[in-house]
């Protein structure tokens, strides 16, 4: 067990004397370098590094690739520190702050070398070590550049060889100022069923804060994204905007530092709340990554960056097309029979779906989980609801040329399962307090060995015995009130936090690594989990519980400025009622999906879905999925949005526009296409038996004139929706 140490006086004394009599020796003079310029470039945009004549390492610029920087003619001051660390003259918020074996809570961080290594003809890494000047403590400040996409990964290691543990309070993956100009910093905040929500505002003296301290599920109030635009609000289009995700699924903080002079400082990583972490001589600490991308040409091109990045780079098999599901939550909730579902097996097959999708309430035997109040943590399939087991179930999923995919919640337990009366000790709680329960569920403490190998053994003991389910849904339905570990010492209680979520990431690995082939959706009751570190393990997101699509516009047009359509799972659903079209074409613009009771729906309404599936899978799916997204009319500023998808070559794109309000018919202008291709105008997903009446329809024009003058649907009333295609002419 350890514990923080707190200098007593007579450690007050000998740090004094260390200070006063031996001043901290000077690295090598062999190892001090010239003043020298570091540049980490992608192909558009750099971060400029500076390492002084004092071998501080300072930031000379973050913007447009600039391949003759100068020298500064004289030294910055230490507040342009790159990095800058707590208790040696840096005035505001520092991105390190550590308290040394001996009690010292000043850290001076020296430049000692750089390193740079192409990985491939696209990614560069570059690794600054950096060193205390007195204590053997480092920090390793990395860089991955990914050319093409004009995107940088920035991230820490912090190790030490001092006598005993240093506590780590401040541990920024990164800490970049912005020059000189105001700021309009955009985040995208929320709740259950009200995810990714844009708010804009310009940034001005002191720190603006944006956090999450929920640990697990951390992100229901708000996504790890956002965005700063340079004078003035964010432009589509136009202006000098940056983007910034946190690669991180727990408590996570942004801070946007505006010191008295105006200069903007941004750090960026771990929440430090509550999260002191007690690093032994010998460990690594390192930070999540953080990613950056810079573009002068607006934030549509910031989001067609991240979006390239991410499927290139992060999410699972982005060359497969996602499958599109019929799921049976919205439809029956816990409420379904082994005959149910094979009915609905019928129905995904007439719907043309690749895949079924058994959400929860399949398991629990002494504790059915029948309802959200018992069952969860015994994973067992329930032998009333489905006496033949799961493998038959795919069996017959298979007999209708349909996948089996299966909802599973590995973190969680129901006081009310057989688990939690075995393991009373194995859930987050704190001692002495009222048990805390959310969606009457309790979180298990991945730290503790046992309890990480149980929750893997529910990923292992339903795919392992029944190799035929071919897609996981992960769910994760509440989050940390009471942070308390049985496990962890009492002097480790603040590493729970972040030893959580590198124990979750070890499972999901695992889970990825065992079963590459089992597609898989990250869920978080909706969104509540959609950060570039677990995408890694996952090839779409559930986007919200909420998918009424008038609120979905503006769900999926909030996710879609960092995340790809083809990770944003969209699902037709019954809520609120809309309209069936304008339902069929707002779900078509993510990775579609199902989630009805076949059987209520009208004769109309389903052949209206069969002919939705075929047209998506046929035709749209490959632009929407692997296509550039220009987003033209926001929800945000009046009736009607709207945007398109091009084919990376250009000779296929998508437009879909959709009218929250009435208001006029205005052209529509697409943008991304090549000028002189020529393409034919087509609309699409129209009701069966009508006839579009867009002005164009059938004609061919050229790219430039279609981006001139755009394209006139006769969208007028609050639910009236379009999708045109254009299609290059041979
Ligand atoms: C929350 C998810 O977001 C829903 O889609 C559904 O899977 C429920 N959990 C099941 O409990």
């Amino acid at each position: 067990m350890k514990e923080i140490n707190l200098p007593s006086a007579a450690k007050i004394i000998s740090l004094a004397l260390v200070f006063c009599l031996a001043p901290p020796p000077r690295l090598a003079a062999e190892s001090v370098p010239p003043p020298t310029v570091i540049a980490i470039a992608t192909a558009r945009s750099q971060i400029t590094l500076l390492v002084g004549a004092d071998r501080h390492l300072y930031q000379l610029g973050f913007g447009i690739t600039n391949n003759a920087v100068a020298l500064p003619a004289k030294a910055p001051d230490r507040e342009r520190e790159y990095y800058p660390p707590a208790g040696d003259g840096y005035l505001f918020e520092p991105a390190l702050a550590a308290t040394h074996a001996d009690g010292n809570t000043s850290t001076d961080l020296q430049f000692i070398k750089q390193e740079s290594s192409e990985i491939d003809s696209n990614i560069s890494f570059t690794r600054i070590e950096l060193r205390d000047s007195f204590y053997p403590f480092h920090v390793f400040l990395n860089f991955k550049t990914y050319r093409a996409e004009d995107v940088i990964e920035q991230w820490a290691e912090i190790s030490h060889e001092e006598t005993q543990a240093v506590t780590l309070e401040h541990f920024a993956s990164a800490a970049p100022e912005f020059s000189s100009g105001d700021y309009w910093l955009t985040q995208f905040h929320g709740d259950w069923a009200k995810e990714a929500q844009l708010a804009e505002e310009k940034l001005t003296f002191g720190m603006k804060v944006l956090d999450t301290k929920l640990g697990v599920r951390a992100q229901q109030y708000r996504t790890p994204v956002f965005l700063l635009a340079k004078n003035g609000p964010a432009q589509e289009a136009s202006g000098e905007v940056f983007g910034g995700a946190l690669s991180w699924s727990g408590n996570y903080q942004f801070v946007f530092d505006v010191d008295p002079h105006g200069k903007l400082r941004t750090l960026a990583g771990i929440n430090p709340f509550d999260s002191a972490y007690h690093l032994q001589p010998g460990e690594i600490f390192t930070t999540p990554k953080m990613v950056w991308s810079w573009s002068d040409a607006g934030k549509g091109q910031i989001s067609r960056n991240f979006h390239r990045w991410a499927r290139k780079n992060i999410l699972r098999d982005p060359e497969k097309l996602r499958p599109v599901l019929l799921n049976n939550w919205e439809a029956t909730r816990f409420d379904f029979t082994e005959a149910k579902l094979v009915s609905l097996f019928d129905s995904a097959k007439e719907l043309g779906a690749d895949v079924f999708l058994l959400d929860d309430g399949w398991f629990g035997d002494k504790f059915p989980r029948d309802s959200d109040h018992a069952g969860l943590g015994d994973w067992q399939v329930n032998p009333r609801k489905l006496p033949h087991g799961l493998s038959y179930l795919t069996k017959e999923a298979q007999a209708r040329g349909v996948r089996f995919g299966i909802w599973l919640e590995p973190e969680m337990v129901n006081p009310q399962s057989e688990l939690y009366q075995q393991h009373p000790d194995w859930v987050i709680a704190q001692p002495h307090r009222e048990l805390n329960l959310q969606r009457n569920q309790l979180i298990l403490d991945l730290t503790r060995p046992a309890t990480r190998e149980f929750s893997w053994s529910v990923i292992e003991n339903t795919l392992r015995p029944n190799p035929d389910i071919a897609y996981v849904k992960w769910d994760c339905n509440r989050f940390v009130t009471q942070p308390g570990s049985f496990y962890l010492p009492p002097g480790e209680q603040s590493h729970l936090w972040i030893d959580y979520v590198h124990a979750l990431y070890a499972n999901m690995d695992r889970f990825a690594t065992n079963f590459p082939n089992v597609t898989a959706m990250l869920c978080s009751g909706g969104g509540s989990r959609v950060d570039f570190e677990a995408l890694r393990r996952f090839h779409t997101f559930w986007a919200s519980d909420r998918t009424d699509p008038l609120d979905r516009v503006f769900i999926q047009w909030g996710y879609s400025h960092f995340y790809p359509a083809s990770a944003i799972a969209a699902h037709v659903t019954r809520m609120s009622n809309r309209p069936f079209k304008f339902t069929l074409d707002v779900a078509m613009s993510g990775a579609l999906g199902f989630d009805v009771d076949w059987q209520k729906l009208l004769p109309e309404q389903r052949a209206a879905a069969i002919a939705a599936v075929k047209l998506y899978k046929e035709e749209l799916r490959p632009v929407v999925q692997q296509g550039d997204l220009y987003r033209l009319i926001s929800p945000y500023a009046g009736e009607r949005s709207a945007f398109n998808f091009v084919s990376e070559d250009r000779r296929r794109a998508v437009i879909f526009v959709y009218q929250i309000g009435s208001g006029k018919s205005d052209p529509i202008k697409p943008q991304g296409l090549a000028p002189t291709l020529r393409y034919r105008v087509r609309e699409v997903n129209l009701p069966a038996g009508t006839e579009s009446t867009l002005p164009n329809q059938g004609k061919t024009i050229d790219g430039a004139a279609l981006m001139r003058e755009g394209l006139t649907p006769d969208n007028t009333k609050k639910f009236d929706s379009a999708v045109i295609e254009l299609s290059a002419e041979k």
